[in-house]
């Protein structure tokens, strides 16, 4: 998307947009100071912490952190993405889009993925009438009925059937005059190994055509019918087939899921077809990948609601934890149904019928719920390992829970673990400050804890930001100073690498530029960094002072890590290793002592 017409274009709507009139079409915002101030329309809450600075142009919230320019808050919003929260804007301005001259390149790519549109359309019709007309699809007809899949459900999902032969569909199709090679850019043909010629990559398999938002069939999924494997064969990636943001039935969904205001996502195809024809429409699935943001977002289009209904099996309840980790950044609402009676929701609506399911849907388990059943499942909270595991699988589901669930979770989990609340508190706290994204992991804990900084770091992280960010050459300073890698913020070491690649690169770097490549929490701490009037002192001013800060709690998380690395070669019985690694924390701790003396004198 990326020309100099865009940029123009982008900048253009950019000017003429007016960030006090967009955020307040949404909030009642009430001026303070320099910014204007509202409550949140990304979090619940009471007193305003949300903010909008007129003079720089962006928000920032001091409760959920969410923040960035004025295209970011539309596509927050709206629930779009970037480049579509422009467009949006533009249309409501009045602004035309920029009529890109395409060039020679752009126009044989679109050539070319309506051609592969036009033959995945082809193979569908193929193999469904290879299943409904042919005497190849006698066993996959059988097949399907025999798993209670009928006529009706057939025909509506267009399933199919590929025959056993390696060449009936690539003969088939170059007899009608479509190119071996977009047969291979389809994936609907192999190469050989040797090079020798091409075959049909779907034989004597149960065909599931898997459509986009638009219904047009990008990809397939193709089932045996008995227990060789693998149990599915997908297509491959391909020009117009991303799984990462691939959802199977969501153009079929969509309706049903802003009707409902909420989505049901299930793992398999199978589970969304039964679901889908019993009359449980609202929902998707997600192609047995690990859920992704994308996904998240794509839902979240059309509804602010998801309900997981993964498998029931341990896989399932595991990638169930996984997918809950994913969707929590974005704020959706989010329950968890796990069927009680078979293994995956298919097996669950055979039985039972769409009835008892959608009792099921209605009754669903909150997070904290969900996650706190898990963790006291998963572990044995006799031991103080278990206990320890219990918390902190559940301090990352209290910090993004609001305030009246939070005070009751730790009121639950306190007496539960029989542990003091202050404790939890203090997790809480400490996770806070961390980087949030893999604290539960027990392995990274010690680090973590090491790692968690308190506020005086995130300040001090804050100001060299800022002064890296207007000068670019502090950069060589810092990082002189503290490996950028291990800068104790995250947000701060991902935004200081963004830097240093575009200086590297000599490309400019603005805000609307790192808004769009900054992952969401360092996008918003960013803006935050960008708006902070740090109290009125200047950046500059202060920056040795926090640079030191920084210097000294990596040199502490160093001191920690050396210390930490002789106990376990302590335990290993390694003592002159342990011995070296005591010798290096030592030295460590003597510069720190001296490091302090001269901020003293
Ligand atoms: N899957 C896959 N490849 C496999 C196994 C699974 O791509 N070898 C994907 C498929 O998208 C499948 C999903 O993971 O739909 C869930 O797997 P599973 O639970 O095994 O599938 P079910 O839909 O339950 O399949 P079935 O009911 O036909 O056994
Ligand atoms: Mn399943």
């Amino acid at each position: 998307m990326r020309s100099p017409e865009w940029d123009a274009f982008t900048a253009r709507v950019r000017e003429s947009s007016d960030i006090l009139r967009v955020v307040g079409a949404y909030v009642s915002l009430k001026q303070k100071g320099n910014n204007y101030w509202a409550c949140c329309p990304f979090h619940n809450e009471k007193t305003p912490s949300f903010s909008v600075s007129p003079d720089k142009g962006l928000f920032y919230c001091f409760g959920c952190h969410a923040g960035g320019d004025v295209f970011k808050f539309i596509s927050m919003i709206e629930n779009v993405n970037y480049g579509e929260a422009i467009k949006l804007q533009a249309e409501r301005l009045g602004i035309p889009l920029p009529s890109r001259k395409r060039d020679a390149k752009e126009i044989a790519r679109d050539q070319k993925i309506a051609d592969m549109q036009k033959v995945m359309a082809m193979a569908r019709d193929f193999f469904h009438s290879c299943l409904v007309n042919t005497r190849y699809g006698v066993s996959g007809l059988k097949y399907l009925h025999g798993r209670g899949i009928n006529d009706d459900t057939i025909k509506n999902f267009a399933l199919g059937f590929a025959p056993n032969s390696f060449e009936k569909l690539k003969n088939a199709f170059m007899k009608r005059g479509i190119s071996e090679q977009l047969l291979l850019d389809c994936g609907l043909i192999k190469r050989r190994q040797d090079g020798s010629g091409t075959y049909d990559t779907f034989r004597n398999r149960v065909m599931i055509p898997i459509a986009d938002e638009m219904s047009r069939v990008v990809a397939f999924g193709g089932r045996v019918m008995d227990d060789a494997l693998p149990k599915y064969l997908n297509s491959p990636e391909t020009m117009i087939f991303n799984k990462r943001k691939m959802l199977f039935g969501l153009d079929r969904a969509k309706k049903a899921i802003g009707n409902e205001k909420y989505a049901i996502l299930v793992e398999g195809y199978m589970d969304a077809i039964s679901l889908s024809s019993a009359g449980v429409k609202n929902v998707v699935a997600s192609l047995g990948t690990a859920f992704t943001v994308e996904h998240a977002r794509k839902i979240l289009r059309h509804a602010p609601e998801v309900c997981f209904c993964y498998d029931s099996d341990e896989a399932g309840q595991k990638a169930t934890i996984r997918a809950l980790s994913i969707i929590r950044a974005t704020g959706a609402k989010v329950r968890v149904l796990v069927v009680p009676d078979g293994k995956d929701p298919d097996e669950f609506i055979r039985r039972h019928g769409a009835d008892a399911f959608k009792e099921l849907a209605k009754n669903a388990l909150s997070v904290p719920d969900f996650e706190i059943n898990y963790a006291l499942s998963h572990n044995d909270i006799r031991t103080m390992d278990g206990k320890t595991n219990v918390l902190h699988a559940m301090i990352p589901v209290i910090a993004a829970s609001n305030t009246i669930e939070k005070l009751d979770l730790i009121e639950r989990l306190s007496r539960v673990l029989s542990i003091e609340d202050g404790i939890i508190k203090q997790e809480l706290s400490h996770y806070r400050g961390a980087d949030a994204g893999s604290y539960a992991e027990s392995s990274v804990r010690k680090r973590k804890l090491v790692r968690s900084v308190d506020d005086a770091v995130m300040k001090a992280g804050r100001v060299v930001v800022r002064v890296a960010w207007d000068d670019v050459g502090t950069l060589a300073h810092i990082s002189s100073l503290v490996p950028i890698d291990e800068f104790p913020v995250a947000t701060h070491c991902e935004i200081l690498k963004y830097i240093m690649a575009c200086d590297e690169k000599g490309e400019k770097y603005d805000e609307s530029s790192a808004m769009a490549n900054l992952s969401e929490e360092a996008a918003s701490e960013l803006s935050r960094i960008l708006t902070d009037d740090f109290a009125g002192e200047l950046p500059r001013d202060i920056y040795d002072k926090c640079a030191k800060v920084i210097y000294l709690t990596y040199l502490k998380m160093l001191y920690e890590e050396h210390r930490i690395k002789a106990d376990e070669l302590e335990k290993q019985g390694k003592s002159d290793e342990a011995l070296r690694e005591l010798d290096e924390s030592r030295q460590i701790f003597d510069k720190i002592n001296r490091i302090k003396e001269t901020r003293n004198g």
